[in-house]
Formats: C-alpha cells, structure tokens, sequence
C-alpha cells in the first residue's frame, strides 16, 4: 500500500479541509470516508434522489439498479453464496436485534454470549430473554480477556439455541477463534451469530467458508456512510425466521386482514431505505478490496507496536487485554491510575488534535464487573501513519508527567 496515496484518498486528513490537523484515532466508533464514498453519496441525490423497488421511471430503475449491485458487491465481499443473503440495515445493532427478534426464541431456549459484548450484543438477548422466558448464559473470558475455548465447550449444553459473539471485540481488539467456535456450536446443534462490527473492517471475512448462521456489521465502521450496517443470514435461515420491522415493500400484497411476505432480504427491508447510504456502503466494500486485507493489517500491527511499546512503562497505566500488540488488531485500550480517561482524552485533544474515545465503550457491563471507571481507546486504521503514533505517545507521556 502506498500510504501517502492513500491518505490523499480522504479529504478529512487533507489540511486544506480543517483548519485544525487531527489525528484520527477512533477508528473503532467509525473510520473516516475516502472520496469514492462521499462521490456515491453525492451521486445519489444529485442524479437520482428517487425510490428503489416501486416506480417505473427511468430514475427509479437506475435507484433500483444502484442498490443491487450494492448488494452484490457486499455479498462479495463477504463471500456470500448469494446476494439476497445480504440485509441491509441501519447498523450491527440492528441486524442483532434483528435477529434475536425474529428466532422465536422461548423458554428452554438458552442463548450465549461473553462476558465482554458491546450493548449491541448483549441488550437485545438481555430484553428478548426477559420477554420469552429464554435464559441468557455469559461465558467468562481467561484472565488476559482471552476467548475461553474450555469454558465455552463447557457452557455448550443442550439447550443452547444461539451462540451470539462479538468476532473482534471493541474493547481490546482481540479476536475469537471463530472458526472453532463455529465448529463446537453446530455440533452441539446451536445457530451462531458473529457480531462482526469490528472484525469486517480489519480481516477478510468469508461467510461460507466460516459456516456462520448470522453475521451482523455497520457500514460506518469501514469506510461507509453513517447508520448503515448488513445482517447476513444463511438463506433458509432468513426465509424461516419471523419478520422485525414490516411495512411498505416487505410484502407482496395485502388484505385488511393479513398480508403475503415477500421472500428475503425484501421481507426485512420495511419502507424507504437509505439509498445514498447502500449505494456509498457499496463504494466502501470495493475501494476496502482495493486497499487489501493484508496491508491494512500490516500497517495496525506496526503502529500498534509502536504505541505499545512507547506507553507500556508509563507509571500506574494497564493495557486492557493481552500485552502482545499482535493480538490486539488496531486497538490500544488503557487506563492510568489516578487519571480519569475522559481527561486523558480532552487533553490529546487539546494538545495536538489527537480523537480518540474514553468512557466504558458500551461495554458497560465488562466495566461494572471489573470496577473499573472507563478507559482511553486509540483504535488504529491503516490510514494512520507511525507519526500519528509518535505523536500520540509523546503527548501521553506529557500528560502522565503533569498530572
Ligand atoms: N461500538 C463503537 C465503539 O466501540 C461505537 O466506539
């Protein structure tokens, strides 16, 4: 990857476009947008700011031909065996919720989950169980943060209708052995449900290869507009579960009594979408192909090590996870005793345009069981350059001194 090309490829890095220079390190709450995404967008509603799927006009069709190929693209790129397995949603959030809506789950019913899920995964199984009478079981994590392949074999009991885990966890980077868990689940006869909102923008991800039931991740997360996600479902799986959100374009036809589903991903897609959005997710998927998997990881694993190595003596900081950078993606989470991490991260802020995250993550449940107030999240993107990483480390080594 030549990296100054590739920066060049995003006007919100260009310093003609800020009056301030950032250093862009919250990656993993959304990426920033190269100019093909931004070009979609615009594409969409100079052009055709029209409805897919119903009128017959020319604008329509070419709306309507927009989001297909969208469609096809992410199927691609997730190694879909077709494109109707692709939903097009809001966000990961709603592809879970999505899910744990319409399984049907009732009492008897176990889901698992661990014990470091984002809100998006843990929530809706937390208010779906309340309401079916399913139960909830957490698999505790090793001491390091580490996925729990014993602990995990172990709470397979029978019963346990989903497995529902985060793929890359938001927290500390760290990656599940999906496969395995995949492997383990289906033979003890449970559906699995990778949240991938922090995996798909780092690693290639093939959905038939894994053999993954569900698989749910946001758009904003690697490159594409804001509030746009995909849940992919096996297609018998999709066709068997009840519908979430109904409406115009779900169904076939209707009577003032019942109605006639359509077939998915239509039966998922209730009223108008956000066309420029799917349009841009699209854009996104192809120019990330392009980029390629391999440098991406590449470019976070040097940039991880450099900031770990130049922060891990500061005086009362702990890294959140493993010490090992190569286990952890783009993710640098830690917390300094005595400091509060939003302090931390207003003051990066403040001294040299650093943006990165502070607080519980959503993870707020991780946080509560650990007592711990919150942590700083630097979450790394390829675009990042050693620099940035400098700079970052130098700051925080300022801050630890001052205060
Ligand atoms: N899940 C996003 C994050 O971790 C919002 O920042």
């Amino acid at each position: 990857m030549d990296l100054k090309k590739a920066r060049q490829d995003f006007p919100t890095l260009q310093a003609d476009a800020r009056q301030k220079q950032i250093i862009y390190f919250d990656n993993a709450c959304q990426t920033l947008r190269p100019r093909v995404v931004i070009d979609a967008i615009q594409q969409y509603y100079l052009s055709e700011p029209a409805c897919a799927g119903r009128s017959m006009h020319h604008m329509a069709a070419e709306v309507t031909r927009g989001v297909d190929q969208a469609r096809t693209a992410v199927a691609k790129f997730l190694g879909a065996a077709r494109k109707e397995e692709i939903v097009f949603t809001r966000n990961t959030t709603e592809g879970i919720n999505l899910v744990a809506h319409a399984l049907g789950l009732h009492s008897g019913d176990v889901v698992l989950v661990s014990d470091k899920e984002h809100n998006s995964n843990l929530i809706p199984w937390q208010t779906v169980a309340r309401k079916s009478g399913a139960t909830l079981r957490v698999v505790p994590s090793r001491a390091d943060n580490s996925f729990d392949l014993e602990a995990f074999e172990q709470a397979l009991e029978p019963g346990v209708r989903l497995v529902s885990l985060g793929y890359t966890s938001n927290l500390d980077g760290l990656t599940i052995p999906a496969a395995e868990v995949i492997h383990r689940a289906h033979r003890a006869g449970a559906l699995v449900l990778l949240d991938a909102a922090q995996a798909a923008p780092h690693r290639k991800i093939s959905v038939s290869g894994l053999d993954v039931d569900f698989l749910a991740l946001s758009g904003h997360k690697l490159l594409g507009p804001s509030g746009t996600g995909v849940l992919y479902g096996k297609y018998k799986l999709l066709e068997s579960l009840d519908t979430f959100m109904v409406g115009g374009e779900t169904v076939a036809t209707s009577t003032y009594e019942t109605c006639q589903f359509l077939p998915p991903p239509e039966k998922f897609e209730a009223g108008l979408q956000d066309y420029a959005g799917i349009m841009g997710l699209g854009a996104a998927v192809k120019y990330l192909q392009g980029i390629g998997f391999d440098a991406i990881q590449k470019q976070e694993q040097l940039l991880n090590e450099c900031i770990t190595t130049g922060i891990q003596d500061l005086p009362g900081l702990h890294l959140i996870g493993p010490a090992d950078p190569h286990l952890r993606g783009g993710v640098v989470s830690f917390y300094m005793d005595g400091i509060d991490a939003h302090r931390i991260a207003l003051m990066l802020d403040q001294m040299a345009g650093i943006a990165v995250r502070s607080g519980q993550h959503c993870v707020h449940s991780w946080f509560n069981a650990h007592q711990l107030q919150g942590a700083v999240r630097a979450s790394l993107y390829f675009y990042n350059t050693q620099a940035e990483a400098e700079t970052f480390i130098d700051n925080l080594r300022k801050i630890r001194k001052v205060l």
